[in-house]
């Protein structure tokens, strides 16, 4: 087991870069097995999160040959057998192989998906694109058994912008005969990320990023080259260290625009970040505004810094509220910031967080990954030494949290227990 030692306090100045999305190169990954010739993947983060993600791929048979952040994939001679509970339930994004092997070989079975314990987080979404695309689903017992004769493309309205479902519906229809329309898809920069890459394979795919996508379906696709665009919660991660304890804390390697609802909601606090087409320089505050905030789909403010920006709010001097909108049970790290002295009440889906409080070091846990970074950001704002357990959840998606924080002035160690 391992955990993190910070002692808080330590002004934060220097270069942060920003590595590969997670969420970018977690549905990549598995959309690469549909090419039948071998695709090459850049930028792809050492997490541990990949590493699950390529135990599929591995377990199918496909050749993987990965150096420094480059990824080749040959899956042209995979064998499309059962993806075993064990595996399926590592991470959320294991059921793109449900949606990748549905749409190469009409056949899949797996088991339903793991993932951060944040909410329910139902698949119906993606089981209904798969009907709608001529697929029977069978469930027994958590394992899904999805055939189809023949995929035909169809029209596919999502009763809510969902992330998985958009990115499932589109790599079933990709191969799908005829057109396919998918309506209330989600917008995030991770979806056009992956139909770009579907397109660069000979996809026909376009409105990515809207709200309709529509895709005509191909026979075949064929090997390409594509980058893992950079990890927008990350740099909004470090964005916000920065805005607790930045000296000229400069983010790099970014693309500003997928966090704008984070720029904007600092702008409303006080903030002047100095805004660059690919970095994003920030210190600290020490008046702050309190402000209101919901969690969104893109280009709303995303339900992942949620828990990060929880902090930031607890030193803003008066009432701020925090919404969360898509998950049930995101405010695992609320009872966690209480032991640091930050002023929090909940109501409902809603936080009232009253601040400014002064927060005290203490021993704490990463429940989940978003929530790990919550309390990264807490401890490093805090006076004296924050503890924090079960940090494997910060290592699923954060590339080398330690050294980043360190090579800007923070004192943070990993331990092993
Ligand atoms: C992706 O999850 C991300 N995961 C999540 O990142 C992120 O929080 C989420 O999108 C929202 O941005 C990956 O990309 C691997 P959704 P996903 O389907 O696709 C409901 C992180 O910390 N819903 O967009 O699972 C669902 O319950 C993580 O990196 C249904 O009801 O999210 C949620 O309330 C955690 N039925 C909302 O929609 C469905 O069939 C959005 O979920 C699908 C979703």
């Amino acid at each position: 087991m391992k955990q993190i030692k910070v002692e808080g306090g330590h002004r934060l100045s220097g270069t942060i870069t920003i590595s590969g999305a997670k969420n970018g190169a977690l549905a990549l990954i598995p959309a690469s097995i549909l090419a039948d010739e071998p695709v090459r993947i850049s930028n792809i983060p050492n997490i541990s999160d990949i590493d699950a993600i390529n135990e599929i791929l591995q377990y199918l048979g496909a050749k993987v040959s990965r150096k420094e952040d480059y990824m080749e994939i040959d899956a042209s001679k995979i064998v499309n057998k059962e993806i075993p509970q064990s595996i399926s339930t590592k991470l959320r994004a294991s059921y793109y192989f449900m949606a990748a092997l549905l749409g190469k070989y009409k056949k899949v079975e797996m088991f339903f998906p793991g993932g951060c314990s944040i909410g329910a987080r139902p698949i119906d979404q993606t089981l209904k694109a798969f009907e709608i695309l001529g697929a029977k689903v069978i469930e027994d017992h958590n394992k899904y058994t999805i055939t189809a004769d023949q995929l035909i493309g169809g029209n596919i309205y999502l009763d809510m912008p969902s992330v998985g479902a958009t990115i499932n519906a589109m790599l079933v229809a990709v191969k799908a005969e005829g057109s396919t329309i998918i309506q209330n898809a989600a917008k995030e920069p991770e979806i056009v990320s992956v139909a770009t890459f579907l397109n660069n394979m000979g996809a026909k795919i376009t409105g990515a990023g809207t709200s309709t996508i529509k895709i005509e379906g191909v026979t075949h696709l064929h090997g390409c080259f594509t980058e893992v665009i950079p990890d927008r919660i990350e740099a909004g991660t470090y964005l916000l260290a920065g805005a607790l304890m930045g000296e000229q804390l400069t983010i790099q390697n970014m693309i500003p625009k997928h966090i704008e609802s984070l720029i904007n909601k600092l702008i409303e606090m006080g903030y002047s970040p100095i805004i660059k087409s690919d970095s994003i320089t920030i210190s600290a505050l020490e008046h702050k505004k309190p402000v209101h905030i919901k969690t969104l789909g893109y280009p709303g403010f995303a339900t992942d810094l949620q828990q990060p920006i929880t902090v930031l709010l607890t030193q803003c001097q008066g009432e701020s509220i925090l919404e969360e909108t898509l998950y049930e049970n995101r405010f695992k790290h609320v009872p966690y910031l209480q032991k640091m002295g930050a002023n929090i009440a909940i109501e409902g889906q809603k936080m009232i967080i009253n601040g400014p409080s002064k927060l005290m070091g203490a021993e704490v846990e990463a429940t989940d990954l978003r929530a790990g970074a919550c309390m990264v950001l807490a401890a490093l704002t805090a006076e004296g030494i924050t503890t924090i357990s079960s940090i494997e959840h910060v290592l699923r998606g954060y590339e080398n949290i330690i050294e980043k924080l360190k090579s800007v002035g923070a004192k943070i160690e990993l331990e092993e227990i």
